[in-house]
Order: C-alpha cells, then structure tokens, then sequence
C-alpha cells in the first residue's frame, strides 16, 4: 500500500463486548483497512455478564494484525477505545485475579445503595455526575469485598477493560478522563480522582490508573508488543475514550448544538458540554469528553435496536437466516402503516431501563392492541415506540438547557430510512447520517491522528475527517401528530410501574421456589 500522503497512518482499537476492531486510517480520515477478532462473553449466573480479560489482549493482537496489513512501517499512533464500566481486578504482579465484571452486569444493585448511603446522593451526582448504576464500576468493587473477600484481599489495581489492554501493549497503568467517568470514582467537573468519594467508599487512591485527556500520547509501545503485533516499538499509544466518547467523536460532536443518536442494541444520545452540566434527579449520565476541558451529556436506553432484533426473532423469525437479518424487510412493512400504527404504542423496556427512567424493574408493552392490528403495525409501532423513549432523553436534555438543532444518527438503526424519518418527525429536528459510519474506533483513530500531531485539536481533526450526509428533515403535519402521540406514550411508564413492580415480585417468588 502507498505510503500516505496526509501524515502516516493511525489505529484506532476497540475492546468491545463482542469482540476486537481495529482500523488503519490515513492522514485524511480514509479507512484503508479492518481488523476484528471476537471473544465470548459468560453469564455464569442470570444478571451477571463476564469476560477473560487476557481474550481482550489477544484479539486485539490479532485486530491490529490484520488492520495493519503491509503499513507497520507507516503507522504513527494507536488510540484506543472500549466498553466502558467494566472492572478488571488486578494483583500485585499486575495479573487478573477473577474473570472481569462487565458493565451489563447486574449483580451490584445493594451495592449500588451501599454507595449511594456512604457518598451521600446528593454529593454522589455533584461530585461524580451521577447516580449509582449496577453497571458502573463503583459498585461493583464493593461487591467484591462483600462477596469475594479472598479475592478483595488480593487486589492491587483496578483497570477499565481498554486499560488493560495498554497495560499489555505499553507496560502503563493509565486511564482517560470519558472512560474514568463511567467508574463513579472521579471527580468530573475537576477531572480527576475524587479524593472524597475514595474515602467515603474505602478504596485504595493507589489501585487506580493515572488519568489523561484522551487525545494524550500518555505511553509507548513496548518492544514485545510491537513483536506481538507488527508494530514499530516506541510509537504513542494516546490516553483514548471509552466507547460512547469516541462514537460521539467519530460523528463529529464536538461543539453545541448538534446531537449524535446511535442505534444499535442500545439507544445513546450525546451532547457536547461546554461545563459539566448534571441532572440533580440523575436521569442522564454527565461524563467529561473526549475533548480537553469539554463535558458531555447522555441518555442511554437499553434495548433499542434490540427491540427490533427481539421483534424479529419473535413476530418474523422468517426473516431471520436471511443475509441482511430481514431489517429491509421488517421496513417496508413499517413503511406501508401510517404514522402512530392506528393507535398501537410499543414501550421498549425489554430488560429495564436506564435514561431516563432508572428502573430495572420495568418491561416491554404494546398498548393499544387491537383486532385490525397486524404484524406491520407492531414493526412500525417498535420504531416509533424506540423514538419516542429517545425522545423521553431529549426533553430532560432541554430541561437542563441543552438545545439541539440537528441530529447525527449512526450505528445499525441509522442503515434504515424509515427509522431515520420516524426519529426526524418524532424529534422535530433534521437527522443526518455520517460518511464514514465506523463508530467508536474511528474515533479513536481521530483521537490518535491528534496525539501524533497530525492535527492541533480534536475540533481540527473533526472538521477535516467527519462528513455528514443528509438524511432525513421533519414533515411539520406528522410532527404535530407525534406530538400528541407522545403525550399518550409519556403518561405510560408512571400508570404502568406498580405493574411492572408487581410482576417483577411474582419473578421472584418463582426463582425462590426454583431454588
Ligand atoms: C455506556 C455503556 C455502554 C458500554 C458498552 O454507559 O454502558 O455503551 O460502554 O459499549
């Protein structure tokens, strides 16, 4: 491959939950080639979700094997990004003690009171911009001193699932200000560890990583990482993101106004922050951003491509084996049904939700239900039900001030141009597409191609890589419609919640019966 013209090449490396991606990108943001390798992730027991920390490191290996191709020779930096809240517990020879706690694990809900009562709630959101979730990593190393007191008593350092893969790759224990965010261990407004909440919850300063802005080249290859990947040693390895950061970045969300909507199992909505703006009721998540002395706002709902998958594989399993997982399919027939789907409303809480509800406890509906209703109104009646709970993120957003005038829709959902007019009606608001739909690994690229000083600041990298297309504009008469229908979709979560808390006790009792 020619040697590029615009300043080398960089990696950008993504420690997902399915699997490695890496992807060479050149000076001028073109993806020249890809690499992936998957690993498993364990459910030793319902609610919990593990992973083998060393599979990470070793399909990154391979990732970054393949992406390179014939370039080593060419690459300047590495960027990574990952699943953000995991928990890796390390030894004092820097060894994992246990199988790491992912951040779909749900075990940690007492624990999630535990820091609550000891932080204090209110000092809890002002300090680290957030609740206490089961997914974040807080809790989840109280439950290992609760539950695992041997293992507890052995821990040394606790790392983020891409910071384990630098440790590997540079030998250093380092962190970035978005990923330390998902911890509910730092201070986010001040960016950096929170002395306070350390105490309050009895954890170590010493067990965790240094902390950096994510586009610094904190660390260098190491000569057997280069060996293990095809590398040249000594070239920087940036501090990075976690995963929404770095997609956010990928889509250019660098600057107020504009909002990026990602699609895919879950549903996230990002804001860019010039200050750390907190919801006091702690509805949507505040994290630093990956841009220097900037902050973000998010809403993340659970299941919202996975509303999709799950109708699909239960109304049109049909549809399953085909190559492009019948999605077209499931469109054109949402397309034939006329916006609200004759009255039929979908509530998405498949496994509870997070923003804005916060309720574990809560489960998927349809509404409305009626004798003239067929398999195409439910498919329409998901889209819309998905838009309108995304919609549920965007009022708190404009509660707290935040004002959007477009939207940047990316991931599986974007690829379908009903959904994509569904969201622009439901929102009001255009919704655009991106050239290069790559997600968090681009921009960890991009955060890379600003560490090796391709560019002066993310902002410059941004306007030079990410390319918006034009999708989708709103139709004034169908927004006004959705605009009743939400109403009637919004008083749904409060009249149903003594339901679901119900229902969530009969589970119980039968899994005590079980036992
Ligand atoms: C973000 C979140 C997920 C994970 C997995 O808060 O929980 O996006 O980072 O990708």
């Amino acid at each position: 491959m020619r040697r590029d013209a615009g300043g080398g090449f960089t990696i950008g490396l993504d420690v997902g939950t399915t699997g490695a991606r890496a992807l060479l990108v050149d000076g001028r943001g073109r993806i020249r080639r890809r690499g992936s390798a998957g690993y498993p992730l364990d459910v030793p027991r319902p609610g919990f979700a593990e992973q083998d920390a060393d599979r990470w490191t070793r399909a990154s290996v391979l990732a970054v094997r393949e992406a390179i191709g014939s370039s080593a020779a060419s690459v300047r930096a590495i960027g990574l990004t990952g699943q953000m809240h995991g928990a890796v517990f390390l030894d004092a020879a820097c060894r994992p003690i246990r199988p790491a706690i992912l951040w779909c694990d749900q075990r940690s809900e007492r624990e999630c009171e535990e820091v609550e009562r000891l932080v204090g709630s209110d000092r809890l959101r002002r300090v680290a911009g957030n609740p206490a979730l089961a997914g974040f990593t807080a809790p989840k190393i109280l439950w290992l001193r609760r539950h695992e007191p041997r293992a507890f008593a052995r821990t040394h350092h606790v790392l983020l699932p891409k910071d384990f893969v630098r440790l590997s790759l540079t030998g250093k224990m380092q962190s970035d200000v978005s990923d330390a965010s998902g911890t509910l261990l730092l201070d986010v407004p001040a960016r950096r560890w929170s002395r306070e909440i350390l105490e309050a919850l009895q954890i170590p300063a010493s067990w965790l990583p240094e902390v950096r802005e994510s586009p610094e080249p904190a660390a260098k290859l190491t000569e057997s990482a280069a060996k293990r990947t095809g590398l040249r040693p000594g070239i920087p390895v940036v501090a990075g993101a976690g995963d929404c950061a770095a997609g956010a970045i990928a889509t250019g969300i660098v600057e107020p106004g504009l909002l990026s909507l990602s699609i895919g199992t879950s549903g996230v909505l990002f804001a860019d922050c010039a200050r750390p703006t907190i919801d006091p009721r702690g509805r949507l998540h505040a994290f630093c951003h990956a841009v220097p002395n900037r902050w973000h706002l998010m809403g993340v709902m659970l299941m919202a491509g996975g509303s999709l998958r799950h109708l699909r594989d239960t109304v049109f399993p049909e549809l399953r084996r085909r190559r492009d997982g019948g999605y077209p399919a499931i469109d054109r027939l949402a397309a034939g049904v006329d916006p609200g789907a004759s009255s039929l409303l979908y509530l998405p809480y498949l496994c509870g939700e997070r923003s804005p509800h916060k309720d574990p406890k809560a489960r998927g509906a349809f509404v409305g239900l009626a004798l003239h209703h067929g398999r195409a109104h439910l498919a329409r009646a998901v889209l819309e039900g998905v838009a309108f709970a995304m919609r549920d993120s965007l009022e708190v957003f404009s509660q707290l001030g935040i004002a959007a005038t477009r939207v940047r829709m990316t991931g599986g959902g974007a690829r379908s141009a009903v959904w994509r007019q569904i969201f622009a009606d439901v929102f009001d608001l255009p919704v655009d597409t991106v050239a290069a739909d790559e997600g968090a690994a681009y921009g960890a690229a991009l955060l890379a191609a600003v560490g090796a000083g391709t560019f002066p600041d993310v902002p410059s990298a941004v306007r030079s890589w990410v390319q918006a297309r034009p999708g989708a504009r709103p139709r004034p008469a169908i927004a006004a419609w959705y605009r009743e229908t939400y109403g009637a979709f919004r008083d749904l979560y409060p009249s149903l919640r003594p339901s679901f808390e119900r229902l969530a006790s009969f589970s119980s009792t039968e899994a005590a019966r079980d036992t």
